[in-house]
């Protein structure tokens, strides 16, 4: 009787649990610990329109409840994704998310041009293709001094406009929660014509390395996530699920069924993990199983009873 069912912009997803960009990598690895069609969806690892190596240095730095990242977008680019994953995300049957991002307005709307394109022909000849298109604007606008597009409504709009005109795959907006204002920038997403929003990436945070006397990382900041963001990444879920009609997929810190639930409760129609995969190597499986026992025991029959519920 209980159902996990949820319909993101018109996508079906088996259940509310995606697995987040940059923490599943194309789940090949965590593929051959569990069986991935038991989830909800996996965004893929972003995806740039050339290949990138990433930065330098320090990577990653673990935090009280939580972690930081500089990866910088390390990627095999577009077409290499198209050509050598696509294939077999699709053969892991759950649905497949594309994470775009860009150091430019031109590299956004060429990527995203070119994973329509190839969907578009797969799908002429009864191949799946990628099932929703994540728009990730918290890349560093280097035009711009590195501030990320995603922080000020009118840089992003030009992304999300032009992105739109050129694909008809579901488009999904990956909001920065650095934003200036975060509910006037998914006010924004849904005029432009975006079908979802999700949010959120990682907060700008610092360490410093104080016997080298300079920053931990590269590029003097880095992205925090993690247990530590969840409260304040929860009431921003909540401030823009009341604020829209377009779904929005909550996330930000997640590590257990009860995390899950307060997002769904704040209005979130689905949730991805993220650094919760790195702590936990079957947290997929186990989320999945937990928030089933927790609806047969909660008498709970459908998501959309508790759904922004608070
Ligand atoms: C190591 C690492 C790499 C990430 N790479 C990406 C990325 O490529 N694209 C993206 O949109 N978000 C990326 N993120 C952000 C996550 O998808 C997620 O939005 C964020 O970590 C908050 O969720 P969490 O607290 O559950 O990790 C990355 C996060 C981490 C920790």
């Amino acid at each position: 009787m209980t159902s996990l069912i949820c319909n993101l912009a018109g996508v079906a997803l088996r259940n509310p649990i995606i697995m987040a960009s940059g923490t599943f990598g194309f789940g090949r690895e965590y593929g051959e610990l569990y069986d991935l069609s038991i989830l909800g969806g996996i965004a893929s690892k972003g995806l740039t329109l050339h290949p990138r190596s990433g930065n330098t240095g320090c990577r990653v730095q673990e935090t009280p409840s939580g972690m930081m990242n500089s990866v910088g977008l390390e990627n095999p680019g577009v077409a290499s994704f198209l050509e050598n994953e696509l294939d077999q995300l699709v053969a892991s049957n759950t649905a497949v998310i594309a994470n775009l991002g860009g150091a430019n307005l031109e590299e956004y709307v060429n990527g995203a041009a070119q994973i329509s394109e190839a969907c578009d022909l797969r799908q002429r000849q009864g191949q799946q293709a990628v099932d929703l298109l994540e728009l990730n604007i918290s890349c560093p606008n280097v035009k711009e001094g590195g501030i990320q597009f995603g922080v000020d409504t009118e840089v992003a709009r030009q992304i999300v406009r032009e992105v739109r005109q050129v694909t008809s795959i579901p488009l999904m907006v990956k909001l920065s929660p650095n934003a200036q204002d975060i509910v006037a920038m998914a006010h924004m997403c849904e005029q432009e014509g975006a079908d979802a929003v999700s949010l959120v990436n990682t907060f700008s945070a610092m360490k410093i390395d104080i016997y080298q006397r300079r920053s931990a990382f590269q590029n003097s900041y880095a992205g925090l996530s993690g247990p530590a963001i969840k409260p304040i990444a929860l009431r921003m879920v909540h401030q823009v699920s009341h604020a829209v009609s377009i779904p929005v997929v909550g996330m930000g810190g997640i590590s257990s069924v009860e995390d899950i639930v307060e997002y769904i409760m704040a209005g979130a129609e689905a949730v991805q993990i993220g650094t919760y995969n790195f702590v936990n190597l079957h947290a997929g499986e186990e989320l999945v199983a937990g928030l089933t026992a927790w609806m047969e025991k909660e008498k709970v029959q459908s998501l959309d009873e508790i759904r922004g519920i608070v």
